[in-house]
């Protein structure tokens, strides 16, 4: 139990680059793992999240070297390849991880268990125990559809087409994932195009796809080929940093070799719709959509009605945005974002408590807020064990009257391990208290 405290008075200046992209580490080692032959992953993030998907297929008999931090070489067993665990599989904080494993266990010869910390164990699994029962897999679960999840194995696994009912890549995924084991044809339909990662890795790993955005085909019966993987740096961690630079006086900073894909950038535009003075400079594209420095400068932020369309662009960045809303001039409006609410924690309420614990006047919505921008004071708030609630707290109060106080800081340490010394580097002001 972590306490931290942001001081006001941060400016950003200069050059920083944060840790490799989450979704893109725990796909990695996935698609790594299931492959013939060795693959080397560089950029590996190092989180709590992503290195307990790596246990999870070490467990399952599959060598995965770390010669240095951040890097992984993956010694693929072949997508026929995984032994059972012998032990629970420990996923975390990580509904990827969890959601995606299910995908890939549900049509394994043997079973297998998959357990999680005290969030995951509250968070939604029928969205994907449903689809993959569907196929022919049979999950049990917890009370309410919540892990753990006992997977039966020896299945025979149908493809499926299906529409999923909420834009999700990890469902999507999930459904993917126990594709590949699955007889004929499986197919997703989005409500709302979403990362499509899964997809443009398996295409990049050799397997045959389809995919446009919003939907994806694929069929079962082929194999895995191993490759290099270079993980570009998770947007969704330079996100605080972009809206700290934004909201802090005298900042500007640069953030290097930052990962774009348009389906996760929606930050970017929402930031700018609010006034916000941000570079993208000359780009490049290894697979994972575009990656570019970004420079970010201060300037005063205004409120807006978030685009619908852009929500699942930016489904991540919200509690960042709650953040900088909570300092724009005017209201800002989100709405269609009710999936906040069974985040690794419920975003909208977390947000909403913190902010307004700190001065702002924040008023809930089923499936979004009005956040009416105004001065924050000091005071003490609770990240509810949230990572991305404890980041956007400590960006909030470098523009407080008054020292933040944010207790249950620790999981951080699931995405963004070095956070605290990339704040310090760059010029915001925060210090541990206890630990
Ligand atoms: C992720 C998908 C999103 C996102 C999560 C990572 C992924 O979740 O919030 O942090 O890697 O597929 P949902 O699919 O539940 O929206």
């Amino acid at each position: 139990m972590s306490t931290w405290r942001s001081r006001p008075g941060g400016v950003l200046r200069g050059v920083v680059r944060v840790p490799g992209d989450k979704s893109i580490s725990h796909r990695s080692i996935m698609f790594a793992a299931l492959a013939d032959g060795t693959s080397t992953i560089r950029g590996f993030l190092e989180g709590e999240d992503t290195r307990a998907t790596a246990a999870a297929f070490a467990a399952m008999g599959v060598r995965i070297e770390s010669p240095e931090p951040g890097v992984r070489v993956v010694h693929g067993v072949g997508i026929d390849g995984l032994r059972a665990p012998g032990q629970d599989i420990d996923c975390g904080n990580a509904g990827t991880g969890m959601r995606l494993l299910a995908g890939v266990l549900a049509g394994q010869p043997f079973g297998s268990r998959l357990i999680g910390d005290a969030s995951l164990s509250r968070r939604p699994m029928r969205r994907v125990t449903e689809p993959l029962g569907l196929m022919g897999a049979r999950i049990d679960t917890a009370s309410g559809a919540m892990p753990p999840l006992q997977v039966h194995g020896g299945r025979a696994l149908q493809g499926i087409h299906y529409s999923t009912p909420m834009a999700s890549a990890q469902v999507k995924s999930a459904v993917l994932l126990a594709g590949l084991f699955a007889e004929g044809e499986t197919e997703v339909t989005e409500p709302q195009p979403t990362r499509d990662y899964t997809e443009s890795m398996l295409q990049a790993f050799g397997w045959p796809i389809e995919y446009g955005p919003g939907w994806a085909r694929l069929s079962g019966g082929h194999r895995l080929q191993a490759r290099d993987i270079d993980v570009p740096a998770d947007f969704s961690s330079a996100a605080f940093f972009l809206v700290a630079a934004s909201i802090c006086p005298g900042s500007d900073l640069t953030l290097r070799q930052v990962g774009l894909h348009p389906r996760r950038s929606g930050l970017l535009r929402a930031l700018r719709l609010m006034g916000a003075d941000i570079e993208v400079g000359a780009s490049t594209d290894a697979g994972f959509g575009e990656v570019a420095d970004v420079r970010v400068r201060y300037a005063p932020l205004r409120g807006i009605d978030v685009p619908q369309d852009v929500v699942p662009d930016m489904i991540d960045e919200f509690p960042s945005l709650f953040a900088a809303a909570s300092v724009a001039s005017g209201t800002t409006r989100v709405r269609g974002a009710e999936e906040l609410r069974v985040k690794e924690s419920d975003r909208i309420a977390g947000m909403a408590s913190a902010l307004r614990s700190v001065g702002a006047h924040v008023v809930e919505a089923p499936d979004g807020a009005d956040i009416h921008g105004g001065a924050l004071e000091g005071g003490e708030v609770d990240s509810l064990g949230d990572h991305r609630l404890a980041m956007s707290m400590v960006v909030a109060g470098q523009v407080a009257s008054a020292p933040v106080k944010i207790r249950d800081c620790a999981n951080v340490a699931t995405s963004f391990p070095g956070f605290l010394a990339v704040a310090e580097q760059c010029g915001m002001r925060v210090d541990v208290l206890a630990d």
